[in-house]
């Protein structure tokens, strides 16, 4: 399926066939996607659908069964999860995967870990620009944030691996709305700073209204690939995605 046309950019990242199971039970029927460079592409799809499976084998957390991932020309199959991230996949966890019993300013090192010498201080201030009320959390404990700062401290660990493809998993979930309204904007922000970004969400109406394009997923397979204006225009999306 390639819903763009012929003049866009070659892709970033594409998923050829994808298939993985967990055990003898196959979760990805063979999926196709592609991110171009510099897209918001986003994947919704109903709970069980294979979303955060799709991510955790780009992220090299599952292995492939069948089919190939390629990132930059390259197959990244099989490959361990920080060489991934270190050729410039960072992955934003379902259920954010901060360090709880750890300050914020250790879970944003850690974020930073597999690069080499101190992080310039200007990095910080881009995380601070983004998020200014982690500034004043640094030496709290990451346990103790809101369920809303906790998804800026996940966003901004994955930004200290300066990645060129963030994969995002859900980053709404749980939040209030004023809260799913920042971080959006915040994802916007980030893309347009030139990060390309593969977004994960159920919130099926903002994550069409942020995204370039979108993807529809049903029990592992990809059912409709298309812009994202199409998607939210699409009697099928809107019945069964956007309550209506
Ligand atoms: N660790 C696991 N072991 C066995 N089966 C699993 C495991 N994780 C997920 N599955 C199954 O794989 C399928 C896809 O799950 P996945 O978590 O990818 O869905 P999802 O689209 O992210 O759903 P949600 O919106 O609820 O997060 C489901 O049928 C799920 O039960
Ligand atoms: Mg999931």
């Amino acid at each position: 399926m390639r819903p763009w046309k012929s003049d866009m950019a070659e892709p970033v990242l594409s998923l050829k066939q994808l298939e993985v199971a967990y055990g003898s039970i196959p979760a990805l029927h063979g999926i196709d996607l592609e991110v171009a460079q510099g897209e918001i592409v986003t994947l919704i799809g109903a709970n069980g659908a294979g979303k955060t499976t799709t991510l955790r084998a780009i992220s090299g957390l599952l292995k492939v069964r069948e089919g190939d991932i390629v990132y930059r020309g390259e197959s990244i199959k099989g490959l361990k999860t920080h060489v991934i991230t270190q050729r410039g996949i960072s992955h934003v966890p379902e259920g954010r995967g901060i360090f709880s019993n750890l300050t914020v300013s250790d879970n944003l090192e850690l974020g930073a870990y597999l690069r080499k010498g101190k992080i310039p201080a200007s990095e910080y201030e881009r995380i601070f620009t983004l998020f200014p009320v982690l500034k004043d959390r640094m030496k709290q404990n990451a346990g103790t944030l809101s369920g809303g700062e906790q998804q800026m401290l996940a966003i901004s660990r994955a930004l200290m691996a300066k990645p060129d493809v963030l994969l995002l998993d859900e980053p709404s979930l749980g939040l209030a709305p004023q809260m799913v309204q920042t971080i959006f904007r915040v994802i916007r922000e980030i893309n347009q700073e030139g990060t390309t970004i593969l977004l994960v969400e159920q919130n099926a109406h903002m994550a069409l209204t942020t995204a370039h394009r979108g993807y529809v997923m049903e029990t592992g397979r990809i059912v409709i690939a298309d812009a994202a204006a199409n998607l939210l225009a699409s009697d099928r999306v809107k019945k069964a995605y956007l309550g209506g």
